[in-house]
């Protein structure tokens, strides 16, 4: 793909989303920023002002549909097509599934789900103009391949976005619309202080990422197409954990999220 290349980015004013942006724009391509808040959407664009690409920010929620058509169209005025989205925007919970409150559950389920829903469905119409293909990038999280109990709806909402890849992945081939999905391990990002339930617990003992490492995979793998990218040793440890002793690993996830 050209470096020019035109990067829709949800979930683009911190942690993953905002390196990846970044990222993006370091190596040329035009790049529509899209979260809720406009004030860091701002800073973002103004941080790439040195960079070779450049980023558009576009204020917008991925639970409505509505908004969601509007970034494309934006991408559609400013550079007439889109040729990347990562759909990257996600919250998480943590505690009782029973005693949650509900509106915890269902943003979760809004974000998570319909969000990239929402997100894939605004972008592939644009993707597939002019027929030159496109790269989704779903961001995942190694827990959608075990979720964990006490936070059962996060996990599950992820064991979606596998599947929805999986699926995609054939829908989308004819019009060479290649799809990644990104089976993320723990990242030192916002994402423990946004989180619903009971926020800012996090795995101390577990080795943690920084964001700009899952942004340069990102950016390389749309070059490097592959179904699934898992980026540490650790979380391939955790994956076949989950598919050789799921027993054990049931046990050791109940240990330590209680
Ligand atoms: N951090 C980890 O350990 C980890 C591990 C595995 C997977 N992941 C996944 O990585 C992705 C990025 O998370 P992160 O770690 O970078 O967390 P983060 O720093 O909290 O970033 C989440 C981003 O999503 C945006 N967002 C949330 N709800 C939105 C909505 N309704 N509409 C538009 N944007 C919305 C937030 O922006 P606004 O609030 O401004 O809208 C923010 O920019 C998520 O899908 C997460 O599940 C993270």
């Amino acid at each position: 793909m050209p470096a020019d290349r035109v990067v829709l980015v949800t979930g683009a004013s911190s942690g993953i989303g905002w390196a990846a942006a970044l990222a993006f724009a370091a190596q040329g391509a035009r790049v529509i920023a899209v979260a809720r808040r406009t004030e860091r959407l701002a800073a973002l664009a103004e941080s790439a002002a040195a960079l070779p690409g450049v980023i558009l920010p576009v204020t917008a929620d991925v639970t409505r549909a509505e908004d969601m058509a509007h970034v494309v169209e934006r991408a559609q005025e400013a550079w007439g097509r889109l040729d990347v989205l990562v759909a990257n925007a996600g919250i998480g919970q943590r505690g009782s599934l029973v005693n949650a409150p509900w509106a915890d559950l269902e943003v979760v389920l809004r974000t998570n789900i319909d969000g990239v829903l929402h997100s894939v469905r605004a972008a592939v119409p644009l993707m597939r103009q002019g027929g030159r293909g496109g790269h989704i990038l779903l961001i995942s999280s190694i827990s959608g391949a075990a979720p964990a109990p006490f936070a059962a709806v996060y996990g599950a909402s992820k064991s979606f976005v596998n599947g929805l890849g999986r699926a995609l992945r054939g829908e989308l081939r004819r019009d060479h619309i290649r799809v990644t999905t990104f089976l993320v391990g723990q990242t030192h990002t916002e994402f423990a202080q946004a989180r619903r339930g009971q926020p800012g617990r996090v795995a101390a003992w577990l080795p943690t990422m920084s964001a700009e490492t899952v942004a340069r995979r990102i950016v390389w793998a749309v070059d490097h197409p592959r179904s699934v990218v898992v980026l540490r040793l650790i979380d391939r440890a955790f994956l076949l954990a989950a598919t050789l002793t799921p027993g054990l690993l049931d046990h050791l996830q109940w240990r330590v999220y209680r």
